[in-house]
């Protein structure tokens, strides 16, 4: 038999083991190592959202593998003008080896999947955005060490991403504390199933306290642009800046996703200066990604 295929639509669609063999393995691959990945493997990557570091990442990344990747715009292929998903996902497992998507819709990548005899990605979704949860551990534990029994602190809006690193709090057990004002707060249905590890708080000093780590991301997420001035109302008092910074451990990193509103939800001084680790950060990204498609495509 097969081995059934993996996907990785979410933090959770991996266990704590598999999470440390692919940091330790993006830090080997980081360090010069040889692909293990059969030549000429492909990567679909559909996009209905812009991207600068998901679209680099991976695609650079199959070509450091000896593959390749494809980038398909859902503006020009037949998705776009309606193409059923799960035919789409069909077809492209004949042609593929593996699946990137972003888009708006944690439903749509899951019926992807489900269609998919190849492992499907999720590089960004309303939901959930895993891989860059990946590269975010990676950085911690080669600045830092194991993570496990960590404190981290996440201030603003309880979105995407800040939902994987719900999920990875409980796979790999550190402690986060979520500050945020509210009606932003994570997804009550995913703190329900994935909380264990999670505080969520309005009082973004009492988060920031005795942090190893401090996370932030932008106020309005990609398509929420028209209602960035309400948001920003709301979530003023969330910014990161040295008066939060310096209630944290003495040593604590500060890491964003990017792209990044100096003044916003970060000021310069924090994002620019010496705790901040977001450069090494976006770079991981690439050998994180790395690790995860030649685990996913060696599955298989
Ligand atoms: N952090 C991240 O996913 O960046 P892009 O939107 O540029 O891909
Ligand atoms: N939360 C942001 C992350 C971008 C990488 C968004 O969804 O737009």
């Amino acid at each position: 038999f097969p081995m059934a295929k993996r996907d990785f639509l979410q933090f959770s669609d991996l266990d704590g083991a598999e999470v440390r063999q692919l940091i330790a393995r993006a830090r080997q691959l980081k360090g010069g190592a040889a692909p293990a990945l059969a030549p000429g493997k492909t990567l679909a990557m559909i996009f209905e959202k812009s991207s600068t570091r998901t679209r680099v990442s991976f695609e650079v990344g199959m070509a450091q593998l000896g593959g390749h990747a494809l980038f398909l715009s859902s503006r020009d292929t037949q998705l776009g003008r309606g193409e059923p998903i799960a035919d789409t996902a069909r077809v492209l497992a004949r042609m593929v080896d593996c699946v990137m998507i972003r888009n708006d819709s944690q439903s749509d990548q899951a019926e992807f999947a489900q269609a998919s005899a190849v492992p499907v990605i999720n590089g960004l979704s309303d939901l959930h955005h895993p891989c860059q949860i990946l590269a975010d551990l990676q950085t911690y534990v080669e600045q830092r060490g194991e993570i496990q029994g960590r404190r981290v602190a996440w201030l603003g809006d309880g979105n995407n991403v800040c939902h994987s690193f719900v999920q990875a709090a409980a796979v790999l057990d550190f402690e986060l504390q979520v500050a945020c004002p509210s009606g932003y707060a994570p997804d009550a249905q995913l703190l329900a199933r994935y909380g264990s590890n999670t505080t969520v708080t309005d009082d973004p000093l009492a988060a920031a306290r005795r942090a190893d780590l401090v996370v932030t991301d932008v106020w309005a997420s990609m398509g929420q642009e028209h209602d960035a001035g309400s948001r920003g109302g709301a979530l003023q008092d969330y910014q990161v800046n040295a008066q939060v910074m310096a209630l944290a451990a003495s040593n604590a990193l500060f890491m964003h996703c990017l792209p990044a509103h100096r003044g916003e939800e970060v000021s310069a001084e924090v994002i620019d200066g010496p705790q901040s680790v977001v450069w090494e950060e976006a770079g991981n990204r690439l050998h994180a990604q790395k690790a995860l498609l030649e685990f996913l495509l060696t599955q298989i």
